[in-house]
């Protein structure tokens, strides 16, 4: 039998335990180096704390399963068994330039259903965290769950990808859009700005591309608050490959698609 709570405050523990690592190591030598293209970053502290965490996770619970962003996870084909997707930081761009503004992020699955989230922003000593069922949390402050809101009062997040020639919207849309709602905004963090749509700070988070382990604790926190996560054409976003996500408060996404069309 699974003992989910003790995994909750195991992951917990780790999760601060890991954010300390992080404010230490920072203050040594940064490596960076760039993975895939100029923008997409790694540093020998991103790897540093993917090890850390899975060395816990591993030792603890054999059985378990890791998918991870940088190199200590298995390779996984399919969502059987307990497996910790883990991005050990999101927003690196923002930790190698602003030394702030991103995140520790885990999602703990279930044969593909989203157990716990933990989200933590480091600096900022916030730790967004939940269990399926038992609510969601600010450090010890609980949340309730999100209500509608106006596509015309909203504040959303978005990032610099929009306003690129993209094959998702064409520019008239995004003139619209930024017309339409009350304001737009980007941290730099998929997890920070999905724990902000599930606390009801953001109204909604549009991406064109992320990664399971971008979206695995935001998808469990706003499950447990009503809130919606989809790809850009409404299906539930597949936690094995990358897509589009659209996060919102209820109702947001049905004012969107009367209003606009987005390809997929
Ligand atoms: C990135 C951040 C960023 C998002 C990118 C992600 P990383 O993650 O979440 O906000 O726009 O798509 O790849 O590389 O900093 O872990
Ligand atoms: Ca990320
Ligand atoms: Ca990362």
């Amino acid at each position: 039998m699974t003992d989910w709570h003790e995994i909750y405050r195991l992951a917990r523990e780790w999760t601060l335990e890991a954010g300390e690592q992080i404010k230490f190591l920072m203050t040594k030598e940064i490596i960076v180096e760039e993975k895939t293209h100029k923008k997409d970053l790694v540093t020998n502290i991103d790897r540093a704390i993917e090890k850390f965490l899975a060395e816990k996770i591993q030792h603890r619970y054999p059985s378990h399963l890791i998918l991870g962003e940088e190199t200590y996870g298995h390779q996984i084909s399919e969502l059987d068994g307990i497996i910790w997707m883990i991005d050990p930081i999101d927003g690196t761009m923002n930790f190698i330039h602003e030394k702030r503004d991103f995140a520790i992020s885990i999602g703990i699955y279930e044969d593909g259903l989203g157990k716990i989230g933990l989200i933590y922003d480091v600096m900022a000593n916030e730790l967004f965290h939940c269990m399926q069922g038992e609510g969601l949390f600010l450090n010890d402050l609980q949340f309730p769950r999100l209500q509608p809101a106006l596509l015309a009062e909203s504040l959303v997040a978005l990032n610099s990808a929009w306003f690129h020639d993209n094959p998702f919207v064409d520019k008239k849309f995004m003139n619209q859009f930024a017309k339409d709602i009350r304001g737009a905004r980007t941290i730099g963090s998929a997890a920070i700005q999905l724990a902000y749509v599930a606390t009801g700070k953001f109204d909604a988070y549009l991406s064109m591309k992320l990664c399971p382990w971008d979206i695995a604790a935001g998808i469990v926190m706003l499950n447990e608050v009503g809130g919606v996560i989809t790809t850009f054409n409404g299906e539930t976003c597949n936690l094995l490959i990358t897509g589009s996500v659209f996060a919102a408060k209820p109702t947001f996404h049905e004012q969107f698609y009367r209003n606009y069309s987005i390809r997929t």
